[in-house]
């Protein structure tokens, strides 16, 4: 059965997995909307830091602190990118799904953006991960704006047409046991009771 009689933080337990110094943007667990809009919030910090990087490559080269940028960012995204999807269709998707056709319609929608996002991440990544390699600047632009604009242009879909359809559709008691499926998903340790 989902959720939990006892509200409250979800503490992280010993078997949490080590994610190699990744810092989870959603730190409260008791509304997996929340934990969602976290995400996105930081998404779109990424982004513009993404395309920063990729202004400063092609005008001044790579320097050391543009490597470990470059490095930064694959980390973030190989990292937070996975995870935020795996909330979406593990821990939300199923329990909203035929409800509607709208809300279907839209799931559907979702997950082939999802599919589409990652393929783009596909190209940019190996470029990201060995930047000294990087021999055209203009490629890595060429690769990295379209993968931004289709992350951005995502999470505006989700957050003006989707979760507002979901504040709706959905009582706090099944927000809070959303966000206690996705902190089981991390391996978190929830309160007993
Ligand atoms: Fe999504
Ligand atoms: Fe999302």
């Amino acid at each position: 059965m989902k959720g939990s009689a006892a509200l409250g933080a979800v503490h992280e337990g010993p078997s949490a997995p080590d994610v190699s110094g990744f810092q989870d943007p959603a730190t409260d667990f008791s509304d997996g909307l929340k934990v969602l809009l976290a995400y996105h919030e930081r998404f779109l910090v990424e982004g513009q830091r993404l395309v920063a990087f990729a202004a400063t490559l092609a005008q001044q080269g790579l320097d050391e602190a543009g490597a470990a940028e470059a490095l930064r960012l694959a980390e973030w995204y190989e990292n937070a990118m996975p995870l935020h999807h795996r909330d979406e269709e593990r821990a939300l998707f199923p329990l909203i799904v035929n409800r509607s056709f709208l809300i279907d319609g839209m799931i559907e929608r979702l997950a082939l953006d999802h599919d589409e996002i990652e393929a783009s991440w596909g190209e940019l990544a190996p470029l990201l991960r060995r930047p000294e390699e990087i021999a055209n600047p203009k490629h890595l632009s060429q690769v990295a704006h379209p993968f931004e604009k289709l992350l951005r242009e995502h999470i505006v879909r989700e957050n003006e047409d989707f979760f507002p359809k979901l504040e709706t559709l959905l009582a706090s008691d099944r927000r809070r046991d959303i966000g206690l499926d996705m902190a089981r998903l991390r391996g978190r340790q929830l309160p007993s009771g």
